[in-house]
């Protein structure tokens, strides 16, 4: 079995990878055909390599959606996907808001919402699920009041499950029953953003569907095709990554105590906290990519259709860049992180993440007791292959 597949990994992935970036940078996994990349320069590099490619259906074993479904139609068109000008379009589309001084202009409907969370756990007892409670429903809920998804109670919480079932329908394999789950959330999505733009489009509100029909007098507006791939876009890739990345940056202030104490003192060091939050622990996740042609990596022969996982750990912590990459400490240089990628792809929400992140702690410090501790042992996990996801962050609150 693989080292990358085995208990050792999943309890200590750093040591792992650290001996992988050291004597196998370019690691090839043989139960699945694919390659693990540990170097900070290859993760870099890779990122915007025209050999590679971040569509999906350059793997070699994918199976697409069945011609004329809406899988197939989103599968085909979305920002990893879709054609040249069909992608700097919809990038044209959303990047204005995204700006450090778009993002700012949201920061009071996330603040909002953040609040909502937060003022539950204000004075609890006992043991909280900050996943359950906080880290996952948060960015969901800010996704949702920032595209113009009404905040009424019921429809957020269908959301959230929609976003799920959607971003489901991304992976390259599906069986039956999961390309029909994702096939009817895609659906559900679009009958729902369709009827919200043939509102807005009568009366527009604040919000981006209202911003995406207005765009440049109405004369380029987006299409509701348009609309629903955008939306679709950033629900997928914006929801899920900014949870997993406040929970684990809730486990490793947890484990470094000190750090913790001194952000809790000195909350204007938050936006590199987060940084070096994400630089630090962002789980074990690497991002994939899939050879369009063969070619040579390290002297090694990479197959046409074979993936390749980019591994943040291994970037992150490589000390050919980052001195004494280890250690935790929230007022490092953190110029070098490239867990928002690179290139074409670059990270569109880079911005507004690392906002939301930040908003996002900054409540859970006010609402965490000092003496509250995480019960590590009791944290629960999802695991699949080498890939694994905190699905609960329990902290006791004290009494
Ligand atoms: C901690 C949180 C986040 C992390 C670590 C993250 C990371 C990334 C990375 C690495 C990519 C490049 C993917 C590739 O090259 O294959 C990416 C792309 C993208 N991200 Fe994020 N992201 C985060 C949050 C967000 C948020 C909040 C949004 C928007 C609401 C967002 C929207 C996007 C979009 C739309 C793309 C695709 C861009 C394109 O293909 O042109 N992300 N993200």
């Amino acid at each position: 079995m693989d080292p990358l597949l085995s208990e050792e990994y999943f309890e200590h992935p750093e040591d792992m990878i650290a001996e992988l970036r050291e004597s196998d940078p370019v690691h090839y996994i043989a139960s699945i055909d694919a390659w693990m990349i540990t170097r900070y320069d290859d993760v870099r590099q890779l990122f915007a390599d025209p050999n590679v490619s971040n569509d999906r259906s350059h793997y070699k074993g994918y199976e697409p959606a069945p011609e004329g479904s809406y899988l197939r139609w989103m599968s085909e068109h979305n920002f990893f996907s879709a054609p040249e000008d069909e992608h700097q379009r919809m990038r044209d589309l959303v990047s204005k808001s995204m700006t450090p001084r778009g993002v700012r202009r949201m920061e009071g409907q996330i603040r909002e919402v953040v609040e909502q969370f937060a003022a539950k756990l204000r004075g609890r007892a006992g043991v909280v699920d900050m996943v359950g409670e906080f880290c996952a429903p948060i960015p969901n809920t800010v996704i949702s009041r920032i595209t113009g998804i009404p905040a009424k109670e019921d429809d957020e919480v269908r959301f959230r499950q929609l976003a799920r079932e959607v971003i489901s329908g991304i992976s390259p394999v599906l069986d039956e029953e999961g390309r029909r789950t994702a096939e009817n959330a895609i659906v559900e999505l679009s009958s729902w953003v369709r009827e919200l733009s043939e509102e807005r489009s009568v009366r527009p509100r604040e919000d981006m569907i209202s911003d995406l029909l207005a765009k440049h007098g109405g004369e380029d507006a987006a299409s509701v095709e348009e609309i629903i791939l955008v939306i679709s876009g950033l629900v997928a890739a914006g929801t899920e990554t900014t949870s997993m990345g406040a929970t684990m940056a809730l486990r490793t202030l947890y484990r470094n105590p000190d750090q913790m104490t001194a952000l809790r003192r000195d909350r204007s060091l938050m936006p590199n906290a987060v940084r070096e939050l994400l630089r630090y622990d962002f789980g074990s996740a690497g991002l994939p990519r899939y050879a369009v042609e063969d070619f040579e990596l390290r002297g090694k022969r990479i197959q046409k259709g074979q993936p390749l996982f980019l591994s943040f750990l291994g970037a992150h912590r490589d000390p050919a860049v980052f001195e004494d990459p280890d250690r935790f400490d929230i007022r490092r240089d953190t110029r070098d992180l490239t867990i928002f990628g690179r290139g074409p792809h670059y990270c569109i929400g880079a911005n507004l993440a690392q906002l939301e992140m930040g908003i996002m702690l900054d409540a859970a410090l006010d609402v965490l007791p000092e003496d509250s501790k995480l019960l590590e042992d009791q944290i629960e996990w999802m695991r699949l292959g080498m890939f694994s996801r905190a699905e609960t962050m329990p902290i006791d609150f004290g009494v």
